[in-house]
């Protein structure tokens, strides 16, 4: 591997390192190099559901919280300036998310949600059972009642990695796929250069953005923060027409309409390693959830079964900052259940620290010193 002058090295080509190296360029930063142990925007990136659901996918008001909805809140424009870039649409639909219940508990779970998020002055409303079938006709006559989130909105995550992958090609942005990062080699309290699979690879400043494969990175002494895979398994269902407008949760399972017709159903959690895999109870256990919300949908035809693995901290909360004894490392990792939902914001926070040298408040609860990532 060439020996050049790169500024930064971005390891990792998934949502989360594809959408930092759009950033940086877009900020200035001429050669950025992004290494990827695979194809890149595959993995995670490619299993997600796309979903921007942050009312569904937090229980509770706080950092995580506002980290998650200033993200959801940047994707319209986001959207745009992609589309404008690359010529791309990502898919942005805004119709927003329902969340059903079809249990007692599913019906204190939904009280609990709609109590606090109200209570945040956050854009919630009840709805009773005739209420959810008259929104969305295809969901089981045993739901009891229901939320609508009309802020949680979705993204073609695919569409959005081929925009982000075009946008690195179309600014010369350097992309090596099917490249590991072995080892970092630290002296001095640097960075100094990158072991890979290919061959070192020296860059002033290295981005880890390497997903439930980030631990695998040795840099002594720098303790690089424990991210452990944790396995999805998500099954697509073929429609010749829509059958939903909105995405649609319950507290086991989700369904999520895409515009061509096809209904992805999800997910396990799996804490299985590295065994990207579907598995017949995985399957069973996807379905089983999916007809609960929409019983109709048990005779469509299985379009796609994919498993992904999400990256996950000891804390189940993203880790976003630079080293206290590394000026020249930054790690953007551990975005479990929300990479696609924080690409934008967590892009913006690196690049705010690259390109400003200041870090975002935003941030400030997720760094590496804290200590509920020990475990
Ligand atoms: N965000 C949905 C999931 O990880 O299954």
């Amino acid at each position: 591997m060439q020996e050049i002058g790169r500024e930064i090295l971005i390891v990792g080509a998934g949502v989360i390192g594809l959408s930092i190296a759009r950033e940086l360029s877009r900020r200035g930063i001429k050669r950025i190099t992004i290494i990827d142990r695979g194809p890149a925007g595959h993995e995670a990136t490619f299993a997600a559901g796309g979903m921007l659901a942050v009312q569904a996918e937090t229980d509770e008001a706080g950092d995580f919280f506002e980290l998650c909805s200033a993200s959801r809140d940047r994707y319209p424009q986001f959207a745009a300036e992609l589309g404008d870039e690359t010529g791309i649409d990502i898919g942005l639909d805004q119709a927003g998310t329902l969340y059903l219940a079809f249990t007692g508990n599913d019906s204190r779970e939904i009280d609990h949600r709609y109590n606090w998020q109200k209570n945040a002055g956050l854009n919630v409303e009840r709805l009773s059972a005739s209420e959810t079938r008259k929104l969305e006709p295809f969901v089981s006559p045993d739901v009891r009642e229901g939320l609508i989130f009309p802020d949680d909105w979705q993204v073609e995550n695919r569409k959005l990695a081929a925009a982000l992958l075009k946008f690195v090609a179309l600014n010369g942005i350097e992309l090596i796929e099917g490249t590991e990062c072995r080892r970092l080699i630290v002296k001095n309290g640097r960075v100094i250069a990158a072991e890979t699979s290919s061959g070192k690879v020296f860059a002033q400043q290295t981005i880890i953005a390497a997903g439930a494969w980030t631990s695998m990175i040795e840099a002594d002494p720098v303790r690089v923060p424990e991210i452990r895979p944790i396995r999805g398994q998500i099954v697509g269902f073929q429609t010749a027409k829509r059958f939903f407008s909105h995405v649609i949760y319950s507290p086991r399972g989700y369904l999520i309409p895409r515009a061509d017709g096809r209904i992805l159903a999800g997910a396990t959690v799996e804490d299985v390693g590295f065994e990207n895999l579907m598995t017949p109870a995985g399957i069973e256990y996807v379905r089983r959830n999916a007809f609960e919300i929409a019983p109709s949908i048990s005779g469509l035809k299985i379009a796609e079964e994919i498993s992904g693995l999400r990256p996950k901290a000891a804390d189940a909360l993203p880790v976003i900052g630079g080293f206290p004894h590394v000026e020249n490392l930054i790690v953007a990792s551990g975005h479990y259940r929300n990479g696609i939902l924080l690409a934008p914001i967590t892009a913006d926070a690196v690049a705010d620290i690259v390109v400003g040298n200041r870090v975002s408040s935003l941030i400030r609860s997720f760094g590496v010193d804290r200590t509920s990532l020990s475990g």
